[in-house]
């Protein structure tokens, strides 16, 4: 396979320039997908740098792996979730990193391969797990889960206002057993007005609740600021504006601003955080990258830097 035929990393060189303090240092990337950010991480390293991989999906170490065999001396795969990245060191006998780059959602391959069940565009199975090894899928989710519940699943991780039709619409229908089913139950009860953006919004909807993306992703970053070392960097490329906003809020809350006293009398600077901005705005992709890879055109890209504030490592 072609190196950019897995996945064509986003913002790639902006998240490489961000993230590599040090050429020597150790970095996590959570997200391995295809390879292709490591792959440029890899390119700058020198002498002990190291990238530890991670992926929920086995599939995409299988690619990365076989992408980075050039530099299998600097890279340890792992198949875990990023969740589990304070176990992940501890499992590669690391204590501190120089960085750690998450670059959130599905590959190109996983949207696009039938068997996985992600795209409303095909009539395959529903699935949509990241990690196979997980027993629910977004069958049982559709199938089993009561109104309540899967109308607050499109209304919270969709913002679908239809959201408590569609799931109505959906338990009457059961059971509802490929993608191209629950497409057809969503195009007969919101018709075709916006009917792709609402097809986007639902299959978004359930692939986040089944891998439960956005508790992976608090866990994350709450576990990503005491490993990194000061001057470290996390960076963050997000997809949809509820992984931005947690971003987004937890960078604030480690920041100064975030740990401000209340007291509006209260004099002097705000005391430090555990980390410092380095992009007040999200970096997003160049007309360039666009016309090269529309695919990465709602990517958004943060970065934090870790202070010494709280470090015994200085
Ligand atoms: C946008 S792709 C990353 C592409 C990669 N940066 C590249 O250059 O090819 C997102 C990847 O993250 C993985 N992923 C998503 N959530 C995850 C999680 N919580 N833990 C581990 N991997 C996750 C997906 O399986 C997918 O391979």
């Amino acid at each position: 396979m072609a190196p950019d035929a897995f996945h064509s990393p986003a913002l790639c060189r902006e998240a490489v320039d961000a993230l590599v303090t040090d050429a020597e240092g150790c970095y996590v990337d959570g997200t391995v997908g295809g390879g292709g950010h490591t792959e440029a991480v890899c390119m700058r390293l020198r002498g002990t740098g190291r990238v530890i991989c991670l992926d929920a999906d086995e599939d995409a170490l299988t690619a990365a792996r076989d992408r980075l065999q050039p530099f299998a001396e600097r890279t340890l795969f792992l198949h875990m979730n990023f969740s589990e990245l304070t176990t992940a060191l501890r499992t590669a006998g690391i204590t501190h990193v120089h960085g750690v780059l998450l670059d959130l959602g599905v590959s190109s391959h996983q949207l696009d391969a039938p068997e996985r069940g992600f795209s409303f565009r095909g009539d395959e199975r529903l699935d949509m797990r990241l990690d196979r090894r997980q027993m629910t899928t977004a069958w049982d989710l559709v199938n089993t889960a009561d109104v309540d519940v899967l109308s607050r699943i499109f209304l919270e991780f969709g913002e679908e206002r239809h959201a408590r039709r569609i799931a109505r619409r959906i338990a009457g229908a059961r059971p509802v057993n490929t993608t191209g089913e629950l497409r057809i139950i969503v195009e007969r009860t919101v018709g075709g007005q916006h009917l792709t953006k609402t097809l986007a919004r639902i299959f978004q909807a359930l692939r986040i609740a089944v891998n439960r993306e956005l508790e992976a992703l608090s866990g994350a970053l709450a576990q990503a600021v005491p490993l990194l070392l000061p001057g470290g960097r996390l960076v963050v490329i997000a997809y949809h504006s509820l992984e931005d906003r947690i971003v987004k809020s937890a960078f604030r809350a480690e920041t100064a601003a975030g740990t401000e006293p209340q007291n509006p009398f209260a004099r002097g600077p705000a005391p430090e955080g555990r980390l410092r901005l380095v992009t007040r705005k999200p970096v997003t992709p160049s007309d360039e990258e666009l016309a090269r890879n529309p695919r990465a055109r709602s990517a958004k890209m943060r970065v934090a830097e870790r202070t010494d504030v709280g470090t015994e490592h200085t």
